[in-house]
């Protein structure tokens, strides 16, 4: 019911626009304030799953002007547009008059009267989004597998665009004659309205292969999926720059939106122009390649597991009290799969736990809290175990990416987004994740040689991600500070470039020579997906729940820790004092519970006293090491 409804929206609204007043404009009002508050109400969770996914129908399957969804994250906002919300056209034979609503469309009817008084503009805005950047193929395959889209009788699904020829495109209710993407409201009026002509004859995958070379902007090398340019009509001071939100709208993929960029050149005066030829290639792709998705609604993301209830954990009662009653027993089973990853090393399977499930949850002044990155020291390197590790964690967290630390790429990479005045965008970088994204670092690729002064600096942008959650944006004349969320584990062999939370040296129990094999027999079998899916749960639930300390184990640690200073005054500093809390914090919550305990405390200073004295076991083995 739900898609006769989308599809019905267009024609809907031209026959209403008479009854609302000429100047309405912004918010919505009346009959579309109705309109939208029918779509939010029927997209209520059970309705959702039958809209399909542009992250995952591909997009010629999908019929234009339908309703459809997107997972993504907001890559980048460009500046407001104006388009006209409300038009007149004139039949030239007739000389009928009829009003439209150029809302949730990018191309209005032919034979516009330009002079008509009943013109209203508005403004929207355009959000450049791209499908969450390191997004793992299970997150994938269990949202495109849970989606019921596919299953309905549909039209949807018959490859619409490619087959179908050009005259039936004439025959959808939108036709192709122009659109207002970009144009200031100036400059609406002294538009041509006459070349209906000219469009028909261009054919619609004619754009296809000419924008092959467009650089679609995504963050991470080698993704895949289209992004899109996402058009929402109110309250868009609530999005930020970065937010992963799943929108839904009006697919838009109208071939006239990019014949249009070729012909703007003999139809604005260039003087009244202020777009440059670069900005508009980015700001109108061909919308093969970069559909339209004109927002009806859209939800923030608080976290991308399929696996996890999508409303607050609070308000899935059930769901939660039956995870964490479980929650021990499933810790023991993943720190049992962990140690054996870990190459029989019990302890940093245990740091392993609890650098998955850390996350900032609050900043004091600059510093944020929470955060726990993990040095995982003495790699071994033969067989590269770096990259199997990765593999493991991949299977397990929602997002993550790998990035190895050769010379080569940190000479190289892009990891800061920068500002492309010319172009008017910003141009992404790897260090642009969504929030919660598990970044792998890996320094066993370092070899010896010389970093450039880029590489410097991209390692200095490095170090600021790890200690202060933050990248600084390159504006050219200025830096942005933006501040994030990402788990950051440095594997190393020796020597680390980069500052940590945690270090932890690896103790394999494996002999050199078998850890090769040992690392073969680490399968993750798909067939045992069904345990997986529990450590998913698991590491997804514990970084959710809230946590306190009540004023009496405050106290008594507040007691401790003076204790701990009076037998070794030098060994004991206020930095190991706020670690051992965020341990103590990471380990009870990796229990599921929500408050700190006499016992947990305890237990943090024990796994902290056997990493500490770990470490210096080392120093004394390898001489000196900070
Ligand atoms: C990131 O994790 C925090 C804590 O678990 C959560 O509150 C937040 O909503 C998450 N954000 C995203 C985008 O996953
Ligand atoms: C990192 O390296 C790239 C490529 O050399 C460079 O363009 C970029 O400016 C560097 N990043 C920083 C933060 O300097
Ligand atoms: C977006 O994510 C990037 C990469 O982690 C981060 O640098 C930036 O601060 C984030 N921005 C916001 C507004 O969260
Ligand atoms: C990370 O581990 C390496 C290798 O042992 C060590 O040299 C470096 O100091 C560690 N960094 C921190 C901040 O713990």
């Amino acid at each position: 019911m739900l898609s006769s409804a989308s599809t019905n929206i267009l024609t809907v609204c031209p026959s209403l626009v008479s009854t609302i007043a000429a100047s309405q404009s912004g918010p919505a009002t009346g009959w579309e304030a109705k309109a939208l508050e029918f779509f939010k109400e029927q997209l209520k969770e059970d309705v959702q799953a039958t809209v399909p996914s542009l992250n995952d129908v591909p997009l010629h399957y999908l019929k234009p002007n339908s309703l459809v969804k997107f997972r993504c994250l907001v890559q980048d906002m460009f500046d407001p547009e104006f388009y006209m919300g409300v038009y007149e056209t004139v039949d030239p034979s007739t000389n009928a008059k009829m009003l439209h609503c150029g809302k949730y469309r990018d191309v209005a009817e032919c034979g516009v009267d330009f002079n008509s008084r009943n013109i209203v503009t508005a403004e929207r805005q355009t959000f450049y989004c791209v499908p969450i950047p390191g997004e793992n193929q299970w997150v994938k395959e269990r949202y495109a597998g849970a989606s019921q889209a596919r299953q309905l009788p549909s039209t949807s699904y018959v490859p619409s665009r490619q087959k179908r020829s050009y005259e039936e495109d004439e025959d959808m209710d939108v036709q192709p004659q122009k659109q207002r993407e970009g144009h200031s409201a100036s400059q609406s009026p002294t538009e041509p309205s006459s070349d209906c002509k000219r469009q028909e004859t261009e054919a619609p995958s004619s754009q296809a292969a000419t924008s092959s070379h467009l650089d679609l902007n995504f963050p991470l090398p080698g993704e895949k999926g289209p992004s899109c340019l996402v058009k929402v009509y109110e309250n868009w001071d609530g999005f930020k720059l970065n937010d992963t939100l799943e929108v839904y709208g009006i697919l838009s993929v109208s071939p006239a939106l990019s014949a249009l960029v070729d012909e703007k050149d003999d139809l604005i005066d260039p003087t009244e122009c202020m777009e440059t030829a670069e900005e508009q290639r980015v700001r109108s792709p061909p919308a093969s390649l970069v559909p339209r998705l004109h927002v009806l609604y859209a939800k923030p993301l608080s976290h991308n597991n399929p696996l996890l209830p999508c409303t607050r954990l609070e308000d899935n009662g059930a769901f939660l009290s039956s995870t964490l009653s479980e929650m021990a027993a499933v810790r023991e089973e993943l720190l049992s799969y962990f140690t054996h990853v870990c190459l029989g090393d019990a302890l940093a399977a245990e740091y392993l736990i609890l650098h998955l499930i850390s996350t900032v949850y609050a900043r004091r002044d600059v510093l944020p809290l929470g955060k726990f990155t993990l040095n995982l020291s003495g790699c071994p390197t033969a067989p590269p175990y770096a990259e199997r590790l990765y593999q493991i964690i991949q299977q397990l967290v929602p997002s993550s990416h790998y990035l190895g630390m050769s010379l080569q790429n940190m000479n190289q990479l892009r990891l800061v987004p920068k500002k492309d005045y010319i172009a008017n965008r910003l141009t992404s970088g790897t260090l642009q994740l969504s929030q919660n994204t598990s970044l792998f670092l890996d320094e066993t690729q370092l070899e010896q040689g010389q970093l450039d002064t880029t590489g410097v600096r991209n390692v200095t942008a490095m170090g600021n991600l790890i200690s202060w959650q933050k990248v600084d944006y390159d504006f050219n004349y200025h830096q942005m500070e933006f501040p994030c969320n990402i788990n950051v584990l440095v594997a190393s062999e020796g020597r680390s470039l980069l500052p940590s939370d945690c270090h932890i040296h690896l103790q394999p129990q494996v002999s050199s020579s078998h850890v090769e094999e040992y690392i073969r027999s680490v399968h993750v079998h798909p067939q045992v997906s069904s345990q997986l899916n529990k450590f998913r749960v698991y590491l997804g639930v514990a970084r959710l729940l809230d946590y306190s300390i009540s004023d009496d184990v405050t106290k008594s640690v507040e007691e401790d820790f003076v204790e701990m200073r009076k037998d070794d005054p030098q060994g004991v500093s206020a930095e190991d004092l706020h670690r051992l809390l965020v341990v103590a914090r990471l380990l009870s919550l990796s229990l599921g519970h929500t408050s700190l305990s006499r016992d947990s405390w305890l237990r943090a200073k024990h796994i902290e006293t056997l990493r500490r004295s770990r470490i210096e076991q080392h120093k004394s083995v390898n001489g000196n090491e900070p």
